[in-house]
């Protein structure tokens, strides 16, 4: 056993642990934030994708007490109050989800790729920025829609995304 001790969404959580545990399972099972989600347990899927330290991390792939002295925001953290952050906002305008399983894991990567403002919104740079989240129902493109209509609401002056088509 160990003991962790770390922030989840603003709250000092310790808790003694198996060894073994891992990030989503302390998550979801002794903090009841059941928004992280396992898709696959070998770091494929991202629907466990949290935010650690800044960084996000599928949370499968980290042990609670690697997190020890920490600081974790998962997907039930992001909105302030009642008013949701503009990824959340935008996957509702959107329609980025259709069953919603790999919703939290996505919203968690987009928002980390946008907090640093992109320097490209194409394709290619959504589509790299995404390349450790995947979705099996929606087909992506309202996804990507939703990654554009969040950066140019966190970005106002962003310039838009002309498509190559339109552009040529
Ligand atoms: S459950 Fe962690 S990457 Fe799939
Ligand atoms: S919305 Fe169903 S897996 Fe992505």
């Amino acid at each position: 056993m160990v003991r962790v001790e770390f922030q989840v969404n603003g709250e000092r959580r310790a808790e003694e642990v198996e060894d073994r545990t891992l990030l989503v399972e302390f998550l979801r099972q002794k903090c009841g934030l059941t928004g992280t989600h396992v898709g696959c347990d070998t770091t494929q899927c991202g629907a466990c994708t949290v935010n650690l330290n800044g960084t996000a991390v599928k949370s499968c792939t980290v042990l609670a007490a690697q997190v020890s002295g920490g600081e974790v925001t998962t997907v039930e953290g992001l909105a302030s109050g009642d008013a949701l952050h503009p990824v959340q906002e935008a996957f509702i305008q959107c329609h980025g989800l259709q069953c919603g399983f790999c919703t939290p894991g996505m919203v968690m990567a987009i928002e980390y790729f946008l907090r640093e403002r992109p320097a490209s919104l194409d394709d290619d740079t959504i589509h790299t920025a995404l390349e450790g989240n995947i979705c099996r129902c929606t087909g992506y493109v309202n996804i990507i829609e939703a990654v554009r209509h969040a950066a140019y609401r966190m970005y106002p002056d962003l310039p838009k995304h002309v498509p190559a088509k339109e552009a040529a």
